[in-house]
This record gives C-alpha cells, sequence and structure tokens, in this order.
C-alpha cells in the first residue's frame, strides 16, 4: 500500500516485484537464523526498502544510510561529537526450530511440533565507534607519555598496563563518555532499575607480539568492557568462556562447533570497537601474532544507589 500511494503505477509494479523478492529473501534468512529481532529485521524491512527506492539509492548502499545513534542522543545532551552504531551478540544465540533436515524421517514423524527455547543467554554487546582515528592518536601519545613515567610492565614479556585512573585524565575523557553512553545502553537494553552509574577504573594495556592474556573476571562490578586502540590482525581475539561450569564436565566431540556445542566464543578485535559485557563474564586473549603492538583500554562499571528490593537490597 505504501508503494502504491508512492508510487506511479509503473513504478509501483517494479517496486511490487522488488519487494517480493526482498521478502523472500527475508523470510529466508529468518526462517534459516531461527528467530529474529522482530521489529529491526521484519516489521521495519519493507517501509524501509520503499524509502530506499523512493530515495533511488541502491540496496547495496544501504549499509551507509542506516541511522546511527550519535552519544549526544544517548546521553541526554553532552557535546561528545562521536557517533555509535551498536549490534548485540549473544554467545548463546540458538534456533527457535530444529533445521529442515532434522524436520524430516522417522524421528520428526513422531512429534506434531518441534521447538526450541533458549534460556539465561550470555551477551556480548559490541559498539562500533565512528570517527574514532584522531581520538585514539592522541590517546596513543598520551599512554606512551604514560609509559615513561607510570604504570606497570611485566618484565617476563614486556606487556604494560597503565594504573587505573585512566577515567581521571582529560586526554580520556570523550572515550569516558563512550563507555558511560555505552553502558546507559546496556543497562536499559537489560531492563534493570538503577539510580545511577560510575566508572570505578579504566586503564590502558599495551601488549606486544607473543603475549596472550590468562582467562580472568573483572571482580567487584557490574559491566565491564575493553576499547581497541590500535588492533593489527592477528594481534588476539578476545575469547569468551561458557559461564555454565556444569556444562564443562563432559564435552563430545562436536562435528560442527555450533553456540551451543562450544565453550568459548571469539571475537577478533577490530580499532574503534567497544565490548561491553558482565564483569563475571570470564574471558582470556590470545596470543598476539602480529609484529605489531596491541593496544587497549578496559574499564568497570559499577552501579551506585539503591539496588534490588527492599527484601534483597543493597546500597552503593
Ligand atoms: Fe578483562
Amino acid at each position: 500500500m505504501v508503494a502504491y500511494n508512492t508510487f506511479t503505477l509503473n513504478q509501483g509494479d517494479s517496486c511490487k516485484a522488488n519487494l517480493r523478492e526482498q521478502a523472500i529473501q527475508m523470510v529466508n534468512a529468518v526462517t534459516s537464523h531461527g528467530e529474529s529481532q522482530f521489529v529491526a529485521e521484519v516489521a521495519a524491512e519493507p517501509p524501509l526498502i520503499v524509502i530506499l527506492e523512493l530515495l533511488r539509492v541502491p540496496l547495496q548502499d544501504r549499509r551507509q544510510c542506516r541511522p546511527r545513534s550519535a552519544i549526544t542522543d544517548l546521553q541526554h545532551g553532552t557535546s561528545v561529537v562521536v557517533e555509535i552504531d551498536c549490534m548485540l551478540v549473544s554467545l548463546n544465540k540458538v534456533p527457535t526450530r530444529y533445521p529442515e533436515q532434522l524436520t524430516r524421517g522417522k524421528c520428526a514423524a513422531m512429534f506434531s511440533k518441534g521447538e526450541i527455547k533458549t534460556f539465561f543467554p550470555s551477551c556480548v554487546w559490541i559498539h562500533e565507534l565512528q570517527e574514532f582515528r584522531d581520538m585514539n592518536a592522541s590517546m596513543i601519545a598520551e599512554l606512551g607519555e604514560l609509559r615513561k613515567s607510570t604504570g606497570y610492565t611485566n618484565p617476563g614479556n614486556g606487556a604494560w598496563q597503565s594504573r587505573g585512573n585512566l577515567n581521571k585524565l582529560p586526554t580520556f575523557e570523550p572515550l569516558m563518555e563512550c563507555f558511560t553512553a555505552g553502558s546507559r545502553r546496556v543497562l536499559e537494553f537489560l531492563k534493570y532499575e538503577f539510580e545511577n552509574f560510575v566508572i570505578t577504573d579504566a586503564w590502558a594495556n599495551i601488549n606486544p607480539p607473543g603475549h596472550s592474556h590468562v582467562i580472568h573476571t573483572h571482580p567487584n562490578n557490574f559491566l565491564s568492557g575493553v576499547y581497541y586502540l590500535q588492533a593489527p590482525e592477528g594481534c588476539g581475539d578476545i575469547e569468551f568462556i561458557d559461564p555454565r561450569q556444569q556444562a564443562l564436565v563432559l564435552q563430545p566431540r562436536a562435528t560442527v562447533q555450533t553456540p551451543q556445542n562450544a565453550w568459548k566464543q571469539r571475537i577478533p578485535p577490530r580499532e574503534g570497537q567497544l565490548l561491553i559485557f558482565n564483569s563475571w563474564f570470564q574471558h582470556q586473549v590470545q596470543e598476539n601474532r602480529s609484529d605489531q603492538e596491541r593496544i587497549s583500554i578496559s574499564f568497570n562499571i559499577m552501579l551506585k544507589g539503591s539496588v534490588g528490593v527492599e527484601s534483597a537490597g543493597a546500597q552503593f
């Protein structure tokens, strides 16, 4: 209807064919994936395609056309000019239905319906910052100066870690605003009530070739994150470990690794990328196999004020 009210008859016919083709692809994609974010992936698609058609924007240019959320919006009026595009990675994302090959045959014939529910997913929220290069360059320069005078160097492998006070230094203010904006978005996504939250600490990690980072969590905090300033190809993926310890007791061989049988999941670091995750989520970093240093800034977030219900609450 939108198409026919907007275009001429010929354009409408052309748009209808295109929409039908796009709708088939959309349904196939959602079906094969087994689940979807309904509003973003289904409901918003046809109108978006019509708008693109109306504006004569090629579909392959769509990535550039997607609206991006400015941090100024997220932070209700702060002056940071960096824009971010956010996506959610659910490391336990599973289909809601069996794949087609398992819906045929003798076993499948015994059941009138097959459905898969996922409980307690573990999430990593990934934010891609826009226009980060100048900001990264100034922070790397500042870290070079800090490295000469303060911080901690591991004599065994040359890795350097700054003190945890970067959240108090002016050079890092724009990045701290990104951390705050991303964390607020995560807390709102999780639909938690909270009075306030603070960055408790933020520190830089400069890791030379050959360096890896052992498995760890970030205790005494609620959310944690890492941002990549310099991440050459092969500098070491961050790996998240299945938090269900019971699931690691018996690990049959898998014919194919899937989110349902894997006990760890990797994310390759990218410059300008901000990851946020629950502080309890165990993670480690693979060996840096590039010929350059990997430079990142990590941080922790803690809730402030009243937390929880009256019968099981706390003040922070
Ligand atoms: Fe960490």
